[in-house]
Parts: C-alpha cells; structure tokens; sequence
C-alpha cells in the first residue's frame, strides 16, 4: 500500500483536543510531589494509571512513580512521608477507608467535576432515590461512583438495559429515580438511554446540570466539526481511555472510518489511501505532543506538502485548583 500523495494532504485538526483541567491537575499533583520527594527516600504511591494514557504513565514511571493497583500492595514500613495519590477517576469510599486503615497519607487527584458526581450520588441516595448510573460497568470513575451508595444504585449502558430494570427488585419506587452519568460518555448515546429512562420513568429527576464533562463534551462537537470535512480520522489515545474511545465511536456514527492510535507509530499507512483529508485529535487524557508527533509522519508519509488547519469549535479556559496539601503555605505573611 501507498499512503504518499504527490498532491499533497490536509490535515483538519480538531480544537479543543487533548489535556482537560482534570487532567493536566491531576499530573501537576503527582509532579509536584516528586519534586517534592526527591532524594528524601520517600515514596510517591499512584493508585491505578493517573490518567488512563500510557505514555503520561511511563514518564511519572520514569522519574520515579510508583503506580500499583490497590492500596495493599504499598508495603507496611514505608517510610514516613510517602504518599499515595487517588487517580483522577476517583475512589470509592471503601477505597478511602482502607488507606485510613493503613494509615496513608493520601493526595486526592480526583476530579473535581467526578467529586461533584460523587456528592450527587450521596445526596440522592439520601434523599431516598434509586440512582440509575449511566456508565461502563469496569470503568474506575464507575467503580468509584457506585460504590457511594451501592444498596441504591443500578449501572445501566444500554438503552437494552434500561428495558431490562426489574422493578421493584432494582427500582422499588418508580416515582423515586435519579439518574447520573459517567462523564466521559458521548452526548449523542447518552441521550438515548436518557429519552428510554424518561419513557420508562416518566417521574425520573435529572442531575442539576450535565454530569457529561464540558471537555468531553467540546472534544466530541469539535471533532464532529472535523469529521464533516474529513475522509479518514486519527485519534490520540489509549484503549482504556474512555473519552477517547468515545470520540472514535462518535466519527464512525458520522459514518467517517476512525482510528485510536497511542501514538504516531501506531498509524498504518494503507489507513490514508486516497485520504486528501485527515482529521486529527486527542482524548482528554493524551499530551499534545503526541498530536504534533502524528503530524509529522503524516507529513512524512504524505511525501509532498501538508497543510494544517485547525477547526476550532470552542474555547477553553477551565482551570481547578491544586488540593491544599500543594497550594503553597501561607505562614510566611512577609
Ligand atoms: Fe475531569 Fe472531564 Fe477531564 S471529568 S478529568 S475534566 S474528562
């Protein structure tokens, strides 16, 4: 096969891509507390990958990191001052209790927009409601969303799903139901499962405002912008990165073949026969770089000119604030 193109190629370049706030907070943590750490024979712990992106994975490996699965696998005499942080997924309560048993010290690099889901959960549930929580049984965010109260939540994906609730077995009251949403799930699925919980509940009360994430949602609007004008599109990301699962998914809806590619080694070439048009982003837990990256081999693979456009849907500005135990002490008034 042969991707070059004496004619040259554009490459449509989907803004907003890449790092969202909940992101870039959650490595500046662990970053932060590396620095932090070095050379005091402390460890920084990482409880499952920060982000679900493999190269932001190796490179805290790399300067020192510790990332295990679960919080039994940190050793009983670490030393004092090690931490272990929450990834950006968030925890479970039970999660939280077992490193109070341990007596670690934790960093929470939760999402704050996760955080707000979690409090939802709990106000709800208290209030007498079965959640029914829209998301992908496995998933982190998940496992951590249903375990704040467990006894009044039941995962739905699928709108088959939503046919299949058994009441009063799973819902006891239908005119008590709250629903709530992972938040990197596409907008356009979403709202089916909702319209067939609306129809099937009709009393059913919805979250205060989208649980979905302005990132995720603006990384799917921008790409969809993309994919109008696109033959073929590459997204940056890794394979249990659910935001940028969910981006593929969207492209290929628009009935435009889709791509999630780690990096740029993971191109293949026959991919771009007969392309003129590419369409590139990243999910929310990808660096950039990575972006610039498949850039340049699509330069090289095209052989002859390439020109960059970005197709700009939004602006973002978001930004959240470092926990506490980072934000810079304020004992020294000056
Ligand atoms: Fe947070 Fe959304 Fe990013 S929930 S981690 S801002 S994808």
């Amino acid at each position: 096969t042969d991707a070059s193109r004496p004619e040259g190629r554009t490459v449509l370049l989907a803004s907003p891509r890449s790092f969202c706030a909940g992101v870039e907070r959650a490595i500046e943590i662990v970053e932060r507390l590396l620095d932090r750490h070095a050379g005091t024979g402390r460890t920084v712990y990482v409880r499952k990958q920060i982000v679900h992106n493999t190269h932001v994975v190796a490179e805290l490996e790399r300067r020192g990191a510790v990332f295990v699965d679960e919080l039994d696998e940190i050793p009983a005499d670490v030393p004092d001052g090690s931490v272990v942080v929450f990834s950006a997924h968030g925890v479970s309560p039970a999660v939280r209790d077992q490193a109070a048993e341990q007596a670690l010290t934790v960093v929470d690099a939760t999402c704050p927009l996760v955080t707000k889901v979690h409090a939802e959960a709990r106000r709800f549930a208290a209030r007498g409601d079965t959640i029914v929580l829209i998301g992908h049984a496995g998933h982190e965010e998940i496992d951590g969303t249903l375990g704040e109260a467990p006894e009044h939540t039941v995962l739905v994906e699928t709108v088959a799903d939503v046919a299949a609730l058994q009441v009063p077995q799973q819902v006891p009251d239908p005119g008590r139901v709250t629903y709530l949403t992972q938040t990197t799930l596409a907008v356009d699925e979403t709202a089916e499962v909702i319209a067939a919980l609306r129809a099937r509940f009709p009393a059913i009360k919805a979250p205060p405002e989208d649980d979905i994430c302005y990132a995720t949602t603006n990384r799917q609007q921008a790409l969809a912008a993309v994919a109008e004008h696109a033959q073929v599109v590459l997204v940056v990301g890794s394979a249990n990165s659910s935001n940028s699962v969910r981006l593929v998914e969207t492209v290929r809806r628009q009935g435009v073949p889709a791509h999630l590619i780690d990096d740029a080694a993971g191109i293949d070439p026959a991919w771009l026969n007969g392309c003129g048009r590419v369409g590139v982003t990243a999910g929310a837990s990808a660096p950039d770089r990575l972006v610039q990256e498949v850039v340049d081999r699509l330069r090289t693979l095209t052989g002859a000119g390439v020109t960059v456009t970005e197709v700009a849907t939004t602006t973002e500005t978001i930004q959240f604030a470092l926990p506490s135990q980072l934000r810079p002490s304020r004992q020294d008034p000056r």
